[in-house]
This record gives structure tokens, C-alpha cells and sequence, in this order.
């Protein structure tokens, strides 16, 4: 029996995670479980999970949650520092999956008392790689990565033999604009851009998924959990979505995970690892499979890719402008104040523009995330641009 932490229990990651442990109730003893806003969403995972403690993020809901668990015996807090709180209280494992880099300090205390972390929530990674890894290096704490791709690697990744190894290769679905020319993408709606062809996904990891921005930071967190210099990261466009990771070794093997799309599969094979069991999710039919393709991505149409190898040649204040300037221009983006184009082109711009010291500690990750966000809500304010052209 593992004791569990969910932050983010009502996002698709964790209502995911939330049918895992309803199918092994034997092996995972839920404690604690967060959320944002979502007060009804987390009080009824709460309950059904048996928890022990729930926290809503946002202060202004605690009486709502303490009243919708009234006679639940399950006690409640609110507000964003009784979430990180929450992530010290000791247990074998915390399932990160808060969206954005409001997960960075919840991720940064379960480093210290977990015992493992299972990452699904990579925005924290790509804006503090080397702290993260280096905090959990120091407290002995297993990462486990849940994002596919990286589940994936993580698991044909040969540790031993890691000198032998020649890339590794993210795969891509290439999202719903795939086969989208400049011109259309620059008319692109959000509820367009929301209609993922493989994957049932949150809106943000969507939005990112279109501009393939959610690629680019896959790269990054790449660099930082494998310890693989950029050259050596590859993406390859897989529109099945089947194959989700592969590593290429010298002796000309390559070595990949594949199953269906269902985020079930890396979620189990993090919370059970170094075990395996059962999945309540899709499984593979190989006998629908009628072909498997692989394409370079097309980095002039989603010029997000390109973006994170200049970043990590930049180094660390350049992976945090990105990742801060994604995040503010994709809520811009769904609340229709900008154009699709004008995410990737505006987060561009603001890296360009930024000069930071590269930063040592928590803290100094923090300051340079806020200053870039209110330089980009600053610039958007006085450009305010109508919906972008793809010159934009
Ligand atoms: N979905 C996938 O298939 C997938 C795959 C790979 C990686 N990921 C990564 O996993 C993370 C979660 O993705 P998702 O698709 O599950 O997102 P989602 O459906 O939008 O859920 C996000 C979760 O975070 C909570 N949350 C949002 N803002 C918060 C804040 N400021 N403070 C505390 N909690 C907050 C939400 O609570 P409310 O419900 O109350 O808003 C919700 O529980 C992302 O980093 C994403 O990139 C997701």
C-alpha cells in the first residue's frame, strides 16, 4: 500500500490518476487532494478517493469546501501556501499534476518529503530543471516522469549504458494544425485549436499541443531529466500517437514504449513503478494498427520548436521567459484577446528581449517568472493588437 498526494485531482491528469486508485484501492491510500477552483469536482474526488485532506487553491472557496464535505470526516484548507503546505506532509509518492508553474512550489516541498515524485505538471521542469534535479538528488527522491513521451524514455532509457546511447526521440501527434498552412493557423479559433485529434487533454496542454509548444517544452524537460545535451533530443512527428518515446543506442537498436492513448498507461507505470499492474485504460489492439509514420516536424510552421533549442542555448532565464510567456499568451489566446500566431510570436519577442542573470535559486526562478509575465502583459497592453496576422 503506497500512501498517495494528488495535486490537481480534478484536472484530466488527476481524474485519470483517480481511476487508477479506484481500481486498486489494495495498493494506494489516498491522503491528501487539490484543486484550484473546482470545489464540487475536489470535494467528490475527496470522498470517493476515501482522502484524508483536501485543499482548494484559490482562499476565497474554504467555506464552500468545508461545506460540501461537511460530514465526510475529511479535513480541508485553502489557499495556494496550504498547498505547498500540503506537499509536506510525508508520503511514498505525490502525483504533480497542477497545471503551469503554480505547481513549482508544491513540486519543490514534496521533493523534500516524498519519496518519489511522479511529474506530469512540466512546466515547473522546463523553468527550474536544474534546481528540481538537484533537490531531489539531494534528498534521495525518485522523479518519475508521467508525461508520455518521457515515460516512455524512462522506461527504455538503459542507465548502464548510457554512453551508447545516440538520441532520444520525442514523438509528436503534430496536434490538430498538422496539415494547417501559415494562413490558416493565423485565423485559428481556440475552439479550434481545443480539438486534439489524438489525445483528451486539460485546455492549457491543448493550446500547447496546437502551437506544438507543448513539444518544445517536452524538450526541455527532456534535456533536464535525462541529462541529454539539446543536439541529442530529437522530435519525429507520429500522428497515431502509438509510439511515444524512443532511444537509438550504437549497436543500431531502437528501443520504444508504445500503447494506446490514454494517459492511464504512464500514470499506473509511474504510481506502481518499479512494478507493473493492471491498467482500467485503453489498450493497444495491434491487429487495428495498419501503419506506424514517423515525419520531421516543420519548424517554419510551428516556430515554438525551434524556441527551445535556442533556449537551452540561451540557458536557464531564457527557458523561464519561455515558459512564463507561453502560459500568459495562451490564457490571452482562449480568452480571444490575441491570435493563434501571436502566442508563439509574442513569447518569442519577450525572450529576445529579456537579459537576466542566470539564476541560482528558487526564488530567483520566481522573480524572473513574474517580471516576464508583467513585461508580456505590459507589451500586449501597448501594442493592443487586434488578432494577429501571421507577420505578427
Ligand atoms: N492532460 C494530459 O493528457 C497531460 C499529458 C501530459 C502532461 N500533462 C501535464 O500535466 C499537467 C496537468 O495537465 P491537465 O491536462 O491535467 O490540466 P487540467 O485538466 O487543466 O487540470 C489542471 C489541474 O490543476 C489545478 N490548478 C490549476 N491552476 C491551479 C493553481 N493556480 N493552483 C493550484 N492548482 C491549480 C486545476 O484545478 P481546477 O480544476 O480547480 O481548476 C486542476 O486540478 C500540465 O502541466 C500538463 O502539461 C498533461
Amino acid at each position: 500500500m503506497k500512501t498517495l498526494h494528488i495535486f490537481g485531482v480534478t484536472g484530466s491528469i488527476g481524474q485519470s490518476a483517480a481511476d487508477i486508485v479506484l481500481a486498486h484501492p489494495d495498493r494506494f491510500s489516498v491522503h491528501t487532494v487539490t484543486a484550484h477552483k473546482n470545489v464540487m469536482k475536489l470535494a467528490e474526488a475527496a470522498k470517493q478517493l476515501k482522502a484524508q485532506y483536501a485543499v482548494i487553491a484559490d482562499e476565497a472557496l474554504y467555506d464552500d469546501l468545508k461545506a460540501a464535505l461537511s460530514g465526510s470526516g475529511i479535513a480541508c484548507a485553502s489557499g495556494a501556501a496550504a498547498v505547498t503546505e500540503a506537499a509536506r506532509v510525508p508520503a511514498d509518492i505525490s502525483l504533480m499534476a497542477i497545471v503551469g508553474i503554480a505547481g513549482l512550489k508544491p513540486l519543490w516541498a514534496a521533493l523534500e518529503h516524498s519519496k518519489a515524485v511522479a511529474i506530469a505538471n512540466k512546466e515547473p521542469l522546463v523553468a527550474a530543471g536544474p534546481m528540481v534535479m538537484a533537490r531531489a538528488a539531494e534528498f534521495g527522491t525518485a522523479i518519475l516522469p508521467v508525461d508520455s513521451e518521457h515515460n516512455a524514455i524512462f522506461q527504455v532509457f538503459d542507465q548502464n549504458n548510457k554512453a551508447a546511447v545516440e538520441r532520444i526521440i520525442l514523438t509528436a501527434s503534430g496536434g490538430p494544425f498538422r496539415e494547417w498552412s501559415l494562413d490558416q493557423m493565423a485565423d485559428a479559433t481556440p475552439e479550434q485549436a481545443l480539438r486534439h485529434p489524438t489525445w483528451s487533454m486539460g485546455a492549457k496542454i491543448s493550446i500547447d499541443s496546437a502551437t506544438m509548444m507543448n513539444k518544445a517544452l517536452e524538450i526541455i524537460e527532456a534535456h533536464y531529466l535525462f541529462d541529454m545535451p539539446p543536439s541529442m533530443i530529437e522530435v519525429m512527428v507520429h500522428p497515431q500517437s502509438l509510439v511515444h518515446g524512443m532511444v537509438e543506442y550504437a549497436d543500431g537498436s531502437f528501443l520504444c514504449q508504445m500503447g494506446a492513448s490514454d494517459m492511464r498507461t504512464p500514470i499506473i507505470s509511474a504510481l506502481s513503478w518499479p512494478e507493473r499492474i493492471a491498467t482500467p485504460g485503453r489498450k493497444l489492439d495491434l491487429e487495428t494498427l495498419t501503419i506506424l509514420s514517423f515525419e520531421r516536424p516543420d519548424f517554419e510552421r510551428f516556430p515554438a520548436l525551434r524556441l527551445a533549442y535556442d533556449c537551452l542555448n540561451k540557458g536557464l532565464a531564457a527557458c523561464i521567459a519561455l515558459n512564463a510567456g507561453n502560459e500568459v499568451m495562451v490564457d490571452e489566446f482562449l480568452s480571444g484577446r490575441c491570435g493563434f500566431l501571436d502566442i508563439a510570436g509574442k513569447t518569442s519577442r519577450i525572450i529576445d528581449g529579456s537579459n537576466y542573470d542566470t539564476p541560482q535559486t528558487l526564488d530567483d526562478v520566481i522573480a524572473i517568472d513574474q517580471d516576464v509575465r508583467a513585461r508580456i502583459k505590459c507589451a500586449i497592453v501597448e501594442t493592443d493588437s487586434p488578432k494577429v496576422s501571421k507577420n505578427s
